[in-house]
């Protein structure tokens, strides 16, 4: 069905853009077909092979490419640098904002959630939606905060993907295996005494291990360190019966930082 723009009054066209950006069309396109294929008249000379030899082996290997950039980053601000700058993630293209990191970066506790969703592209911080609001709720609860200046009181916030899959989908493995590289160094580098891995992907991305309902609760150890894998609380806002679980995991949580040093 074609819509006719002069149809339509404001509020409904309002509705109709709000739908499409939730279902990630949040690009305009032209309304002329366009040739991609077409030689423009004024095409350059290619450049010589051994100029586009590097850029073409990075290509090659995006991980490699991630690799080498987190590396080379000796401090968060210039991880977060070369994060922003890597261009090898498709979702990256489909993004509004880059999302790095909320909180006290000192905090002993680190939080590693999926990927931002509507409301955390638009902010360009993770966990500020509904499930954000759950997640501050739960860990104010043992005393947490992500605003708190104190490092025992504090909390520091990422997520595996620092880009907004189109429609809230799950991250590819391999888009999962591009951003590994920089989580790893963004660990090192904020060097918490224990993580939280909340939900699947991060379990996925740090464990090599999904199904968090059978993970949940069970300390390993992820990135050289003391982790607890818990629900995700967008799954907890849909089956509020599980809290209870996570309750006891967030107990177990303050026990283990009572032995931390
Ligand atoms: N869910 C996540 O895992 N991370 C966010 O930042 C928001 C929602």
């Amino acid at each position: 069905m074609e819509i006719v723009a002069a149809d339509l009054d404001v509020a409904t066209a309002r509705a109709l853009l709000a739908w499409q950006i939730e279902l990630g069309a949040d690009e305009a396109i032209g309304e002329a077909p366009v040739n991609r294929y077409e030689v423009p008249a004024e095409v350059q000379e290619p450049a010589p092979a051994a100029a586009v030899a590097p850029v073409v082996a990075a290509a090659d290997d995006p991980v490699k490419a991630a690799t080498a950039a987190a590396q080379a980053a000796t401090s968060l601000a210039a991880l977060a640098e070369a994060q922003a700058a890597y261009d090898l993630c498709d979702l990256k293209k489909g993004a509004r904002n880059f999302v790095f990191a909320d909180g006290n970066a000192q905090a002993r506790v680190m939080i590693i959630g999926e990927a931002p969703g509507r409301d955390e592209d638009i902010e360009g911080r993770p966990f500020v939606g509904r499930a954000g609001q759950l997640l501050d709720r739960m860990f104010a609860a043992i005393g947490l905060a992500r605003g708190a200046a104190d490092a025992g009181a504090a909390l520091y916030i990422t997520n595996v993907m620092p880009w907004r899959p189109p429609s809230n989908r799950d991250p590819e493995p391999a888009e999962i295996a591009m951003m590994l590289p920089f989580l790893a160094r963004h660990v090192a580098l904020a060097n918490p005494g224990l993580i939280v891995l909340m939900g699947n992907v991060p379990c996925a991305a740090a464990l090599g291990r999904r199904g968090i309902l059978r993970l949940r609760g069970q300390w390993c150890e992820a990135f050289g360190r003391p982790a607890m894998p818990m629900a995700h609380p967008a799954y907890l806002l849909r089956n509020p019966a599980a809290k209870r679980e996570a309750w006891a995991d967030l107990l177990d949580i303050k026990a283990r930082l009572r032995e931390l040093p």
